[in-house]
């Protein structure tokens, strides 16, 4: 069982579940014992939908869709016990790459980038924090990047995505602060899954030794593990999938 701490028959949500890591998550979710519920949100239904699993759309780009995604969510359950967002954008096509130099900023792929990454989750939490189980443990949690901590930059480059996931820990931050005036057993996080073979990370493997190359499965169970062992003191913080916490 990965998820124990979590009330028997919780429901989940994952956004981006078409996602390499959304998926992942997911097919786990499903397949745990006291997981009630698993809603997969996404912007196109999955190509293999699972009987356990409730389709719903969104589209980050589009606030109305979120609305009315919980609306959804709200008519099959009163209460969420864990969200994932495992949406998210690095770079996509010959206008979307992520720059190895300042020469290369623009507004464009900055607004994009920014779009996804941050204005997106910032949106899914307004709606779905509302929603948040208050009698017990219960988890919002965006999967961020060790790339969007200020203090672990070293190498430079990636500019608008390095740039969206450290205003997106702004935003679990300021997020946690107000959840726990209203729901203190609530844990709001970000999450770092190491480097994941996915459509994401595919042009950028080539330096990445295979035992650090993590499949989605390997990736989503060692998230999983990670949220299980949060606890309220652990709110506001960016964490790695081996547990450790990453300062922003
Ligand atoms: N892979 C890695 O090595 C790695 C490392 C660190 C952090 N991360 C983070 O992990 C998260 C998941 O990435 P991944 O590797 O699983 O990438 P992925 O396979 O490319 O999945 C990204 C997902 O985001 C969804 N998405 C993009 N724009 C959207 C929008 N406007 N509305 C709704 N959904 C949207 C995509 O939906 P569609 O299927 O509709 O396009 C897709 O499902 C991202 O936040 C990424 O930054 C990944």
């Amino acid at each position: 069982m990965l998820l124990p701490s979590l009330q028997p028959g919780a429901s989940a949500v994952v956004i981006g579940a078409t996602g390499g890591l959304g998926q992942a998550f997911v097919n786990r979710l499903a397949g745990e014992d006291n997981i009630g519920q698993v809603f997969a949100l996404s912007r196109h239904p999955p190509v293999e939908p699972r009987s356990a699993v409730t389709w719903v759309p969104i589209d980050l780009d589009a606030e109305g869709t979120i609305e009315a995604a919980v609306n959804t969510v709200r008519e099959a359950c009163s209460q969420i016990d864990l969200v994932i967002v495992a949406s998210g954008i690095l770079h996509g096509g010959t206008d979307l790459q992520p720059e190895k130099t300042w020469r290369t900023l623009n507004a464009a792929a900055f607004e994009r980038v920014f779009a996804v990454n941050t204005f997106g989750p910032a949106l899914v939490a307004k709606h779905f924090l509302p929603l948040l189980r208050r009698d017990r443990k219960a988890v919002f949690a965006a999967v961020s990047a060790r790339v969007g901590s200020i203090g672990d930059n070293q190498l430079g480059g990636w500019y608008a995505y390095r740039a969206s996931k450290a205003a997106l820990n702004m935003i679990i931050k300021t997020l946690s602060i107000e959840l726990a005036r209203r729901y203190p057993d609530a844990v709001c996080v970000g999450l770092h899954p190491g480097t994941v073979n996915t459509a994401l990370s595919k042009p950028f493997q080539s330096g990445v030794p295979p035992q650090r190359l993590f499949t989605p499965d390997d990736a989503a169970t060692h998230l999983l593990g990670v949220i299980d062992r949060l606890t309220p003191e652990d709110t506001g913080h960016l964490f790695a999938w081996d547990g450790q916490r990453i300062p922003f």
